[in-house]
């Protein structure tokens, strides 16, 4: 993966998590996008899950940076047909709710930045969901 790519999606996501209402936006979006999606949640601590989403996209950054995969490995099982069940469908809708996000909340937000956020998490979600 280009390292200049995944230091561009990097710096992206620290300007990201410095707004308040990334992840919240995040979720009402992903959740917002289906009612299957929204289901998959009814019983979710979302207070809980927005904490363990901001490790986790770290997690597919630091993968497209050619850090270890041990921690995807562990999301694909958790996410697999034997855990939560998460279709691999569902994953286009994960990155669309995420970049669009990431397009509301990024001031230096443009279309290259969101297509390299799409490049560099891409390899990383595949591991997640080809683990299905
Ligand atoms: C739980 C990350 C995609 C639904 C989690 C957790 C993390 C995470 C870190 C908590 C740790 C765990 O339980 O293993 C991610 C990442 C994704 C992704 C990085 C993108 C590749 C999805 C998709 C769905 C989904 C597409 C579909 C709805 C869930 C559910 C839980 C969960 C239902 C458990 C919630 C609970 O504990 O009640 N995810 N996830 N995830 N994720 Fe994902």
């Amino acid at each position: 993966m280009d390292p200049e790519k995944t230091e561009l999606v990097f710096q992206s996501y620290g300007r990201c998590c410095q707004r308040e209402a990334f992840f919240v936006d995040f979720y009402d979006r992903f959740m917002g996008s289906s009612e299957v999606i929204r289901e998959q949640f009814v019983k979710t601590d979302m207070a809980a899950q927005r904490h363990l989403l901001r490790n986790g996209i770290m997690q597919l950054i630091l993968y497209a940076r050619g850090m270890p995969d041990r921690k995807l490995r562990d999301l694909g099982k958790s996410h697999s047909r034997h855990g939560y069940d998460i279709h691999p469908e569902w994953y286009g809708l994960w990155l669309d709710a995420l970049v669009a996000t990431v397009a509301q909340h990024d001031p230096e937000a443009s279309p290259a930045l969101e297509q390299a956020w799409r490049e560099v998490l891409t390899p990383g979600i595949n591991l997640i969901r080809d683990a299905y």
